[in-house]
């Protein structure tokens, strides 16, 4: 339980400076429980508060767990060169949040993409020691064969990697789909793990991170949910 000062919530919830936020409040655009608040130091209990910016209503959020599903020509780069940055699909203040991507999808890959602004859980979920595995649907240029299926899981040697890394899981899913599953998240390593077995990737989808489905969230390309805590915890490590 913890009480704020309206004016330090506003803020904490990204919706701008601490001057920004006590002009918000004192021109009468905040409202709690339907009345307009214009006391800037009025205190609220922040667990399970509702407030309403411009009659936009948001929920106090300690930190954001986010699930996007990433269209393809987003980059999750921070500062974006070439194509719109992922945050650009989520709400402006999430930035002012410092919300960030967990780890990062290529710019032509799709799919689920978490995102937050709680520097323990993006640290904990990029751990190598942490073994989540990440579920990829690839499209390959040559048709996939046993062989190929059968040196992923083997494992194959990228240049810059001192040993060979395996799929834990790869499938055939039609002539020219594969379902690949890794447990590291390496530099476009699906991409360098197609190339070095002889094929080449021609799209990409993630579509799991550990128990936590694409499917089941029901997003459309470029929508996003908070996840919740059942949702989080698919997340985790199977122990
Ligand atoms: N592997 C890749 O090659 N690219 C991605 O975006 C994710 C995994």
């Amino acid at each position: 339980m913890s009480k704020q000062a309206l004016d330090r919530i506003l803020q904490s919830q990204g919706f701008g400076t601490r001057k920004w936020c006590q002009r918000l409040i004192e021109d009468g655009d905040v409202c709690i429980a339907g009345e307009i608040i214009t006391d800037t130091r009025a205190c609220f209990e922040t667990s399970d508060l509702q407030f309403a910016v411009y009659d936009e209503v948001w929920k106090f959020r300690e930190h954001l767990y986010i699930a996007l599903n990433k269209p393809a020509d987003y980059e999750c780069s921070r500062k974006p060169s070439h194509h719109p940055g992922v945050l650009s699909l989520l709400p402006e203040q999430f930035a002012l949040r410092d919300v960030q991507p967990v780890g990062r999808l290529d710019h032509d890959t799709t799919g689920l993409l978490l995102m937050s602004d709680d520097g323990a859980f993006i640290h904990a979920q990029s751990s190598p020691k942490r073994h989540v595995p990440k579920i990829y649907v690839a499209a390959t240029h040559e048709a996939v064969t046993p062989e190929l299926v059968k040196h992923l899981l083997s494992g194959v040697k990228l240049n810059d990697e001192p040993a060979p890394l395996a799929a834990i899981v790869c499938e055939k899913l039609d002539e020219h789909t594969l379902k690949i599953v890794l447990e590291q998240g390496k530099y476009h390593q699906v991409k360098r793990m197609l190339a070095a077995a002889g094929n080449h990737c021609t799209a990409l989808c993630r579509t799991e991170i550990g128990g936590l489905k694409l499917d089941a969230l029901g997003l459309k390309e470029g929508e996003w949910c908070y996840l919740d805590d059942a949702q989080l915890a698919l997340l985790k490590p199977a122990e």
